[in-house]
């Protein structure tokens, strides 16, 4: 169990190249280049229920020398997002994001309600709360219900606490001087990436370019039987310089409209 903020990112990290082999492969291709890889961010997924809301899920985060950095209304996908950052900077931003459930049917509620009501009393607020994973039971069926409304709340019905994704912080690999470059070199080594929307989302005027992976499929044990659905994707960020010389560490809505579509079922 993770006690302090070190190990913690290092489980969610372990747990996400477990489901995702595809990470450690790519994290792999640039350290044989000789970079070194730093995360920009690591994005959590949960639904604004009272019991684990963005702010529940980010107060480990708070406790762990995080503070709050901005905040994020992704409308298409009725979400809402906020974004922490630590004071040391090679630490990754946390940015967690909800499921606004008013504006969804009052099935996807009432379902949603039922799972995170077998959440046991108090859970939510340990520690590595955010890398436990499922915490209830979901049938295939339950699942595939909420993909038909929200491939966002099936993500989350599925896969529960855990990292949806990791990002590469390009900046800070050398051996690539733009994302253009990033994007050739890793479909030349057989990487698909997310096109919805274009590969690269964002642009140096709204100072974040981001492109990501496919999200790979992995079997999931329902409580009726196994399914293979889409899992997590690796993104990949890189920031640009605001007019007064600091790099822009926020997110562009816009953009992540489009990056979530990279769970969506069918690409
Ligand atoms: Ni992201």
């Amino acid at each position: 169990m993770a006690h302090n903020l070190e190990s913690l990112l290092d489980k969610m990290w372990k747990d996400y190249v477990a489901i995702n082999p595809l990470a450690q492969k790519v994290y792999n291709l640039f350290t044989t280049r000789g970079d070194s890889v730093l995360n920009d961010h690591i994005a959590l997924r949960t639904f604004n229920h009272p019991r684990v809301t963005v702010d529940v899920i980010a107060k480990p985060f708070l406790d762990a020398g995080y503070k709050y950095s901005g905040d994020y209304h992704f409308t298409e996908k009725k979400l809402y997002a906020k974004h922490y950052e630590h004071k040391d900077s090679t630490k990754p931003k946390i940015f967690i994001s909800e499921l606004r459930l008013e504006l969804c049917s009052k099935e996807l509620q009432t379902t949603v309600n039922s799972l995170i009501a077998q959440i046991p009393q108090g859970q939510e607020t340990q520690f590595d709360f955010s890398s436990m994973g499922r915490p209830w039971k979901v049938t295939k069926e339950t699942y595939q219900s909420l993909m038909k409304e929200s491939d966002y709340a099936g993500w989350v019905a599925a896969f529960g606490y855990r990292p949806n994704h990791f990002t590469v912080f390009i900046n800070a690999l050398k051996s690539f001087s733009n994302i253009t470059e990033l994007n050739s070199f890793l479909k030349g080594q057989g990487v698909q990436l997310n096109s919805s929307g274009g590969e690269i989302k964002g642009t140096p005027e709204v100072f974040l370019e981001q492109s990501s992976t496919l999200a790979n499929n992995v079997e999931v044990e329902f409580s009726d039987g196994k399914l293979t659905v889409p899992a997590c994707y690796y993104e990949f960020a890189k920031r640009y310089a605001l007019p007064n010389g600091q790099l822009y560490q926020g997110f562009v809505a816009a953009s992540a409209d489009k990056i979530f579509e990279s769970t969506s079922k069918g690409q």
